[in-house]
């Protein structure tokens, strides 16, 4: 598609895990004589396998130049577009659903949407634009006849944020045809077999059957491909190789189902089910050439064989025993008889569209009108290699009677023939063997009920009710006041500037770019060890790869090979010696991005180990930093009884930006000048790219015209790959493109921090906490990077909102050999919050109201002065819109009616520091030019990534000048236009720019004003034309000084910020004891935004921070291989928040009448406060646990760690199946498949 120049279609992961290359896909069905559409994954998708198929991409279904598709509309008015990089995936999905079903339910809309991520708007707003699409919505139905059960505003799609006035009606006779030539081409038969032949790969195309058969034949080891979903990903991240593949898409026997008469009971449980064959009793039928060769006439009679799909099916991981030169034809699921008992189980590390983690089918058949066991099959998936069938237990329990006995002697076999060495593949070895005596469990209550009920047909298995997305709410926002012209846009809930041109596809990001005329393409080459020297590197092979043009390492480096940050030093390309797998050392140079890729792997590189290797915090031998005490003493006298002493560890976080990172690097060709063309959060950036050519900063000009998500990870990293491609540009004199592999961008840019803290908590007996000392431990990586800021910041936040007289921090950054963990959003402030919330675990209403700051002038524990008013009533309206105190009894209801599932309902308050500590920073710049027409051109240091500080920027300055926001452009943020920006981050981008922009709007309007004074009936154009005629200057620099923040670390004291943030959350789960699952019931938010600029743009970032702070506290966990080598590397193995995940009711709440004199026009920073209240969950999650663990005899506090994922959820549930299965071997005995950092 980039040859077609269509670059709608995002390119996320090219695994199929993220759903940004969606396209719609229309075949012509023959047999049906209807044309179907699917929605595909481009990325999976062979041009070639696309022959007699139409695909539809973004662009295809509307564009701003002629008409938008109501679907590109209605997503881009609900603000469900912040970067915009998921919307044009987003949107086809659900083009895709209105062509199949013009009026969907709000379920079909979800299942739509089950394969799309975004990382930056938490989904609400996307199901809000979406659902105006639900029958109920569009026929006008309303109450509790439409999809949002409530008012009528509601079935209409309309909220105090998005209107539904005058949007585009769907009407599908406007619709794309399916071209008729193909749909001819198609009932002619299609043709016969097709060969195409590319470089590497040849591709048939079979034309029926026989001649499939005859390919097998012919060729045994070619792979069949359909989806492409297993065989894709296998060649392009795992270097398998293919030749030859046979592709039998058009086969019409193979895509055929037919039902018998009944369906059959036990295949209710399937489309929950692991797609990995697991069924037992499953029959498959097989037809191979070789035998219908000797039977010409009838191909099949005697040419098939029918084999049951069990244990011997399989003959490993990924391999079956069929013989290779056979078809597998059709799959047959039988009915269940009476008497027999079928259900199965899964659990994976997210609700939806993840591999499970252990499967399981269980099928029992009664000796007919009794209890007794006539025979049973247990199946596992996930619990080895391929099917495990538990033949021991199975057979031991023949005979029995279905009761308590049969489960105990049944957990006692199966715990003995289930269990996994703590070696084995995929790790979670105790979590798997306690999973497969749970589903056990479970499968028996399930028959015990259904045998109870005398009824024959199983259900199903119980699992949380469906999740369905009936109440997410719009959020309820603040207003402007009555008196606000109509024509003054700041305050009111404007769409993002540019998110009909991503709903469109026509928004460019870097990789949009065309080709520069002889570009070329730089890929990494990265270190594979931990700690190494570096003896030899031999390039010569990768060199003789068809188009590779060099090879790249320190050497040839004109300037300085290292990254300059506060006096700590990176080098670009490691020099003598790795300290971390995924280190660069080196970088080829292609003519294309694959072949680049291709030479890569074929660089050698020899090592000699060194040691020592670190890689957990524990290691406190090689200490990076640390940073200084805050607060006051901890004396003993304030440790009184009771005291509580513990730990509490927060794993890491991988940005997922869906955007990877990279640049395009155009060399000018005179005076070294260079263009950026790159996706940076920070555009000062450039002066490393100086620095390594040896160049002034004026000869290089950074232009970024939005990112695809930054969340903090495109500040440090991006530098690096700058200067990389600078120096391949500078070395070949060519353009040269660099784009990250998803797999690569987590590997070689790392994350948020791992923290641990220690702490020393002493309380009153009423809960007042009267000392804590806490220590933080961070995992820094290999170099100091940004860590000793983000430590800075946990310290500056341990206090969260509490008033503790005595408080103690320290903090250490520990160098480990992983790669340098960064910024991300919250930049360790979630950290430093989350300690101090660990240990104020009594009822909201009992210990948070006695401990939290109250007095109108407050002061931090680092002395900063504040005052707390709209904290507490954040606080008070949260208690009071979730309904706390109601919810908190029925929450202890449920527990002590309900033994294997348990709720848990959590409340936290926030105070965020907003602003950089490091007081330099906060400063801002704009340039503002009128043109003859009247037309204004915005120019600011802030990068747009989502957030949409453009749309804020125009809004601010529409007010000032007078002038509608279509009359205000932002073309790109560009060195050239404003120099020595500050980074976009620490919630402050439009604090700063917003000031700047205003600054300079004013010095305009001031030069105008005796213009406008003489010509008062006169517009906008002609007060310009004029000013133009009377040489006023129509351009002008505008310019914030924020404040000096700084703080003494030797004092413990400072104003660190320029102000805080304030908010309060709540959020109530459920957890399956059994499984460790999850369901997150509820949230509700009330968040200090100040007078918001926007109410949509910051509904948004409290959403997308919250959703992405569920992430952080609930689902993504980093696996790393005991030798340091980072093994989650894409969204199939790293699970970020999905739509299933969201609470059906997220209700955001913005304070009303909130002051804040400090920024511009009294609004407050936002983007990064919200991430903490994920943590809501957790603790939410712990009371759960901790309500299991009490039905248990445990009443005591214990340990969790976050994320609290299935695995950690279950093990903490302790109850008689995690007692069963024992594990002797000690940690440190054993290599375990993944190490915790
Ligand atoms: C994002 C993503 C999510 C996924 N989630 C899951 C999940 O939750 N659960 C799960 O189980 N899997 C999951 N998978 C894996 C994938 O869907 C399965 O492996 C699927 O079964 C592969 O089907 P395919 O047609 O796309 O495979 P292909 O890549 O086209 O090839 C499949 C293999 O089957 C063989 N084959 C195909 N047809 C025949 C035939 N007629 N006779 C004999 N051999 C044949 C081929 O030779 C090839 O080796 C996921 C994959 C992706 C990319
Ligand atoms: S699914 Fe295709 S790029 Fe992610
Ligand atoms: S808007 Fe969805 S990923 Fe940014």
């Amino acid at each position: 598609m980039s040859a077609a120049r269509l670059t709608g279609t995002k390119y996320g992961c090219g695994s199929g895990g993220c759903g940004a290359c969606t396209v719609m896909l229309s075949r012509y069905d023959p047999l049906s004589a209807r044309v179907l559409h699917c929605s595909a994954n481009a990325c999976l998708l062979p041009v070639v396998s696309l022959h007699g198929a139409a695909v539809v991409t973004v662009e295809g279904i509307g564009s701003t130049k002629t008409k938008l598709h109501p679907v590109q509309e209605r997503i881009a008015k609900a603000h469900g577009s912040q970067c915009g990089f998921c919307t044009p995936g987003m949107v086809m999905s659900m083009y895709t659903l209105l062509r199949n079903q013009p009026q969907p339910s709000l379920e079909d809309i979800r299942e739509a949407l089950t394969g799309n991520l975004c990382r930056c708007t938490g989904y609400r707003p996307i199901v809000d634009g979406f659902k105006t699409f639900c029958g109920c919505c569009q026929n006008g139905e309303s109450g509790k006849n439409c999809c949002g059960g409530g008012p009528s505003t509601l079935c209409n799609g309309s909220s105090d944020l998005f209107h539904m006035n005058g949007v585009l009606p769907l009407d599908p006779s406007q619709d794309l045809i399916f071209p008729p030539e193909l749909m001819l081409m198609l009932q002619k038969g299609g043709g016969g077999r097709l060969c195409f032949q590319g470089n590497r790969v040849k591709w048939f195309s079979p034309a029926d059957l026989s001649d499939l058969l005859e390919l097998r034949a012919a060729h045994p080891n070619a792979p069949l491909v359909v989806g492409n979903t297993n065989v894709g990903p296998n060649m392009m991240f795992k270097g398998d190789v293919h030749p030859l593949i046979i592709s039998p898409g058009s086969v019409m026997e193979l895509h055929t189902v037919s039902w018998g008469k009944k369906v059959p009971s036990g295949a209710v449980c399937l489309h929950r089910l692991s797609l990995h064959p697991l069924y037992w009793q499953f029959s498959v039928a097989v037809a191979s050439y070789k035998l219908t060769h000797k039977l010409p006439f009838s191909p099949f009679a005697g040419g098939t064989r029918e084999v049951p799909l069990n244990e011997k099916f399989f003959a490993g991981f990924g391999r079956t025993h069929l013989r290779a030169d056979e078809v597998l034809l059709s799959l047959h699921i039988p009915r269940s008889q009476p008497w027999e008992f079928v259900s199965a189980f899964r659990q994976a590390q997210r609700r939806e569209f993840a591999f499970s983690i252990v499967n399981a089918g269980m099928k029992v058949v009664f000796k007919e009108g009794t209890d007794t066991v006539q025979s049973l099959s247990i199946f596992y998936g996930g619990m080895g290699p391929t099917l495990l069938r538990v033949k021991r237990t199975c057979e031991g329990l023949v005979g029995m009677s279905w009761n308590e006995g049969l489960l105990e002697e049944a957990c006692r076999l199966l715990a003995e023939e289930v269990a996994l060495p703590p070696t084995a593949h995929g790790g979670k070895t105790e979590f798997r063997s306690i999973l497969s005596l749970s589903f056990f469990f479970k499968f028996y209550m399930q028959v015990v009920q259904e045998l109870r009920e005398k009824n024959e047909v199983p259900q199903g298995h119980q699992t949380f009710q469906v999740y369905l997305l009936t109440i997410l709410h719009p959020s309820h926002i603040q207003m402007v006041s009555e008196i606000q012209s109509s024509k003054d846009p700041v305050g009111r809930p404007r769409v993002h500037i540019a998110a009909f041109q991503q709903a469109t596809g026509e928004a460019k990001y870097y990789d949009d770019l065309p080709a520069v005329s002889g570009e070329l393409f730089v890929f990494m080459v990265t270190s594979t060890r931990a700690h190494a020297k570096i003896i030899s590197m031999d390039f010569s092979e990768a060199l003789r790869v068809p188009g590779a043009v060099t090879f790249l390492s320190a050497r040839d480096v004109p300037g300085q090979n290292r990254r300059l940050w506060f006096n700590n030093t990176e080098e670009l390309f490691a020099e003598e010696e790795v300290c971390c797998v995924g280190q660069i050392i080196g970088a080829v140079v292609a003519e294309s991005r694959e072949q680049a890729k291709r030479a890569a792997e074929r660089v050698r590189v020899t090592y000699d180990d060194l040691s020592p290797v670190f890689f957990t915090i524990e290691v406190r031998a090689r200490i990076l930093l640390t940073v200084h005490t805050s607060g006051e003493a901890s004396d003993r006298e304030h440790f009184e009884t009771p005291l509580i002493c513990g730990e509490m560890y927060m794993g890491g976080q991988e940005h997922f930006y869906m955007e990877t990172q990279g640049l395009i690097a155009v060399p000018r060709g005179e005076d070294g000048e260079m263009d950026l063309y790159v996706a940076t959060q920070h555009t000062p950036d450039l002066e490393v790219v100086g620095h390594t050519l040896g160049v002034d900063s004026n000869k290089i000009t950074c232009h970024v015209k939005r990112l695809g998500g930054g969340f903090g990870g495109k500040v440090m990293k991006i530098a690096s790959l700058s200067a990389i491609a600078a120096t391949a540009a500078y070395k070949t004199g060519r353009a040269v493109r660099c784009v990250l592999d998803r797999g690569d961008d987590m590997l070689i840019t790392s994350g948020r921090h791992p923290f641990l803290g220690k702490y020393k908590v002493g309380f009153m007996n009423d809960g007042t906490i009267l000392a804590a000392d806490i220590t933080y431990y961070s995992n820094g990586g290999s170099t100091l990077d940004e860590s000793s800021f983000i430590m800075e910041k946990a310290l500056l936040h341990m206090d969260n909102g509490y008033k503790i007289p005595n408080l103690r921090g320290h903090g250490l950054v520990c160098k480990t050999h992983l790669p340098s963990y960064t910024a991300f959003r919250g930049f360790g402030g979630p950290q430093g919050l989350t300690i101090i919330e660990s240990n104020v675990d009594l009822p909201a209403h009992q210990v948070r109201a006695v401990n939290m700051y109250s007095e109108e002038e407050s002061y931090t524990h680092h002395r900063q002065p504040f005052c707390p008013r709209d904290m507490v009533r954040c606080w008070d309206e949260c208690l009071e819109k979730s309904d706390y105190s109601s919810r908190r009894l029925a929450v202890q209801h449920f527990n002590a009616t309900n033994r294997w599932r348990k709720r848990g309902i959590c409340a936290v308050p926030l105070k965020f520091g907003i602003g950089f500590s490091k007081g330099f920073y906060n400063q801002g710049a704009a340039l503002v030019n009128i043109y003859k027409d009247g037309s204004v051109l915005v120019s600011h240091g802030g990068t747009e990534m989502g957030q949409g500080i453009n749309t804020k920027a125009v809004q601010i300055a529409s007010r000032i000048l007078g002038v509608p926001m279509s009359s205000i452009h932002i073309k790109e943020t560009c060195t050239g236009n404003v120099p020595n920006a500050a980074p976009s981050a620490a919630s402050f981008g439009t604090d700063a720019v917003g000031m700047a922009v205003k600054d300079a709007c004013e010095k305009l309007m001031k030069r105008l004003e005796p213009v406008m004074k003489a010509y008062p009936k006169w517009t906008w154009s002609q007060w310009i034309v004029e000013a133009y005629c009377q040489k006023i200057s129509l351009s002008a620099t505008g310019f914030f000084m924020g404040p000096h923040t700084s703080v003494d670390w030797e004092k413990s004291e400072g104003a660190a910020y320029y102000y805080f943030t304030f908010g309060a959350c709540c959020s109530e789960v459920e957890i399956d004891c059994l499984t460790g699952d999850h369901k997150n019931i509820r949230t509700d938010i009330v968040m200090d935004v100040g007078k918001s600029l926007n109410p949509a743009l910051d509904v948004g970032q409290v959403e997308g921070g919250f959703v992405q702070g569920l992430g952080l506290y609930t689902i993504e966990e980093l696996q790393f291989s005991p030798d340091g080598a980072l093994r989650t590397r894409g969204p199939n193995q790293y699970k970020i928040p999905a739509l299933c995940d969201i609470p059906p009711q997220l209700n955001v709440h913005l304070l009303a009448d909130s002051q804040n004199p400090n920024a511009i026009y009294s609004s407050k920073g936002i983007g990064e406060p919200p991430v903490f209240f994920g943590c809501t969950l957790f603790f939410a999650i712990k009371e759960a646990i901790a309500a299991a663990r009490r039905e248990s005899g445990l009443n005591g506090r214990f340990a969790l760690s976050s994320p609290a994922t299935v695995e950690k959820i279950r093990m903490a549930c302790v109850d008689r199946f995690t007692e069963m299965v024992c594990f002797t071997s000690k940690p440190g005995s054993f290599t375990p498949w993944a190490i915790n950092v």
